[in-house]
């Protein structure tokens, strides 16, 4: 396809025109298919380990001063993210803030509420708590709002690496003692939305970035958005099939001096 002709196609994708040729009265919840989960399942038999209670935290700045002082952060100190830290973290970006039957609301914005996205990890080093007790390992691990725990999936051995050539060998992606990989479930959306859901899909994932970003100043950790990817390298390291999940985002976080 010439040039022109290509960029023109995708830019439609930032466009609502969608929306006039969506038949929202045949979506899949207008014909009464029961709505996706809002959490994958925990595998059977996998490790549950509950985040603990953030609460407490000091944080370092009124959100006036951290909205000033948001940037991207490349270079990490050696200093630990410790599990409250962590707990934080995902709390800011895809907890839970309130329970109904049916209706699960978060601390991001979501069109429709469907939330598509899910969070994965990738701890490059131990995550401890305050007394030093190792809680979360290294490996891979999914975030589970419902229970605000986390759940351990595997660790490759070439962990390191493989966040690294995940993120196109952007070096500080590597470095970084810890990685968020958000996936989308687009059918969370399609279920509602149908033809109309990929780019608020895209909006929603914006959102979710936003919140880490200010969640790290709070707490002296730095991050950096990155959309440049490796998508088979960033599906198999999470292991999602690439169709119905797949990665969208990845986001480093590591201790930053000011
Ligand atoms: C959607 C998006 C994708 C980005 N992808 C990358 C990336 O792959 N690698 C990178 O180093 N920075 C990436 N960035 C960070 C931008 O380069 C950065 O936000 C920009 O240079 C402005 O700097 P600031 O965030 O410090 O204000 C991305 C930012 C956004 C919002």
């Amino acid at each position: 396809m010439p040039f022109e002709q290509d960029i023109h196609r995708l830019r439609e994708f930032l466009k609502d025109d969608v929306r006039m040729r969506t038949d929202f009265e045949n979506t899949h919840q207008n014909q009464g298919i029961p709505m996706p989960p809002v959490e994958k399942p925990i595998p059977e038999g996998a490790l549950v380990v509950p985040l603990p209670d953030w609460k407490g935290l000091p944080l370092t700045a009124t959100l006036d001063a951290l909205i000033a002082a948001r940037r991207s952060r490349r270079r990490y100190t050696d200093a630990p993210v410790s599990a409250k830290e962590l707990s934080f973290l995902l709390w800011a970006t895809q907890g839970v803030r309130e329970n109904r039957p049916g209706r699960v609301l978060r601390t991001v914005p979501s069109a429709g509420n469907r939330h598509s996205a899910e969070t994965y990890l990738a701890l490059t080093q131990p995550v401890r708590d305050g007394e030093g007790q190792t809680l979360f390992t290294p490996g891979i691990w999914r975030y589970l709002p419902l229970e605000h725990a986390l759940t351990y999936l595997h660790c490759p051995d070439d962990l390191n690496q493989r966040v690294s050539a995940a993120a196109l060998d952007q070096g500080f992606v590597g470095r970084a003692p810890l990685t968020f990989l958000w996936t989308s479930i687009p059918y969370r959306t399609e279920w509602r939305y149908a033809q109309a859901s990929h780019k608020v899909i895209a909006l929603d994932a914006g959102h979710i970035c936003q919140n880490l970003y200010l969640a790290c100043g709070a707490i002296s950790c730095g991050t950096c958005a990155v959309a440049a990817y490796d998508q088979p390298a960033a599906d198999a390291l999470v292991q999602v099939d690439g169709q119905e999940e797949f990665v969208i985002y990845m986001a480093p976080v590591g201790k930053v001096t000011p």
